[in-house]
Formats: C-alpha cells, sequence, structure tokens
C-alpha cells in the first residue's frame, strides 16, 4: 500500500512550501490539491461560465483534464487540457474566484475522486483543505498547519510580490478573510483539522524548523 502523509490548513500556512520539500526529501510525490481547484477555476472563468451555476460547472470539470506532473526538483507542473498553467494559477483573479467552485459539492466529488487515484499509485505527501478529513481518512500521518493570520497575509503578499502582480497589502487582507471564511463554512469538505492530525502552529517557526518537525513525527 502506497504511504499518504497529508498536511492541511488555510492559505498562508506555509502548506506547499513544507508538502513539497518534505516530498522531496522522503522521496514521495508532492500532490498541491489546490492547484486542480485553482486549473479548473481558470477554465470557469475563460469559458466565462456562471460561477454561480453549478450544474454547468460539473459538466466543465468532467471535460477537463488536469495532470499535476512532479519535476526533478520537486516543484509541479499544472496542466490544464495539456496547456502548462502552472503560473496563470497563482495570479490574483483566479486566486478570487476559485472559493466559487471549490464549494460546490459536485465539484469536490470528483475531485476526491482524482486525488484517490492519485494515492492508489504513489507514496504521497499531499496538501489542501479536507485532506485529512475527507479525501484520505485512513492516511499513515496527518498534519494542520497553521499561523497568525498578519503573517499569513504578509507570505501570500511575498508570492504575489515573486509573481510580478502588483496587488496592495489591503487587497491580500480582504481575499484572506473571505477565503478563510469560505473554506471554513462550506457545507461540503470544509477547512478542519482531523481529529487525529498533528497541529503546527508555524507563526514563529522558520521552514526548516517546520519541515524538521513534520519529519520528526514521519520517522
Ligand atoms: O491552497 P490554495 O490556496 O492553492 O487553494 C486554492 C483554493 O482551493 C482554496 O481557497 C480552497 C480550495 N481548496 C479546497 O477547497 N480544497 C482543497 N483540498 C484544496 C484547496
Amino acid at each position: 500500500m502506497p504511504k499518504i502523509i497529508t498536511i492541511d490548513g488555510p492559505a498562508g500556512s506555509g502548506k506547499s512550501t513544507i508538502a513539497r520539500e518534505v516530498a522531496k526529501r522522503l522521496g514521495f510525490t508532492y500532490l498541491d490539491t489546490g492547484a486542480m481547484y485553482r486549473a479548473l477555476t481558470l477554465k470557469a472563468i475563460r469559458a466565462n461560465a456562471n460561477l454561480e451555476g453549478s450544474e454547468s460547472l460539473i459538466d466543465l470539470i468532467k471535460k477537463t483534464k488536469i495532470d499535476i506532473i512532479a519535476q526533478k526538483d520537486g516543484s509541479l507542473k499544472v496542466f490544464l487540457d495539456k496547456e502548462d498553467v502552472t503560473v496563470e494559477i497563482r495570479k490574483s483573479l483566479v486566486t478570487q474566484k476559485v472559493s466559487f467552485i471549490a464549494k460546490i459539492p459536485g465539484i469536490r466529488t470528483e475531485m476526491v475522486k482524482l486525488q484517490r487515484q492519485f494515492g492508489k499509485t504513489n507514496d504521497i505527501v499531499v496538501e489542501g483543505r479536507d485532506i485529512g478529513t475527507v479525501v484520505f481518512p485512513n492516511a499513515d500521518r496527518k498534519f494542520y498547519l497553521d499561523a497568525d493570520f498578519n503573517v499569513r497575509v504578509n507570505r501570500r503578499m511575498g508570492d504575489f510580490q515573486t509573481l510580478g502582480q502588483n496587488i496592495s497589502l489591503k487587497e491580500v487582507e480582504d481575499d484572506l478573510k473571505k477565503r478563510d471564511n469560505a473554506d471554513m463554512t462550506r457545507s461540503v469538505g470544509p477547512l478542519k483539522q482531523a481529529k487525529d492530525a498533528i497541529l503546527l502552529d508555524t507563526t514563529n517557526l522558520s521552514i526548516e524548523e517546520v519541515i524538521e518537525k513534520v519529519l520528526s513525527y514521519i520517522k
């Protein structure tokens, strides 16, 4: 049976950085489930789809191929119907709209199927919001990362700056508040710490310190 390590937590808690690096050190495959929701959101935006219309969006996902391909350096490339959208899905338009897509139960059902499929053939470190609670409730180890709101905002600001996107602190704060609220209150697959997940507050920890803590619970 492949080994499954899950990392859940809110935006900016450090999940992606930690999951990617832990996967690399363990020789596991890294799976970023947020990237899957982002890729579908990009497709819906481009198709001018009504983001409130769940029927047509569920239809859209059935006609969509999302591939997440691990690179030699441990990073991921995300392909939407064979097009490389790795950079595009991180931009603020997708970030602002992704919650509409992520709250639709029929979309989540399809995403969960794809994610479980991935875990059948690979040892994985998989990060998201509902991974330890819904997608892989029997995972070998579960983590829940959190950090103070302002620290998460600053990390997200840094991400946008790296992308060369000009976005104000206020916009990032507002987006994070909205996404936290949407993530925690949706009826299906809300962001929640699994009962058996290890909680790590990353507010005052360096990336290396978090990685070492995570690895210490795995080995
Ligand atoms: O981790 P991220 O910021 O790239 O995730 C983008 C959005 O996707 C996030 O706002 C919530 C949603 N998401 C989700 O609902 N379930 C997951 N397992 C992963 C992400």
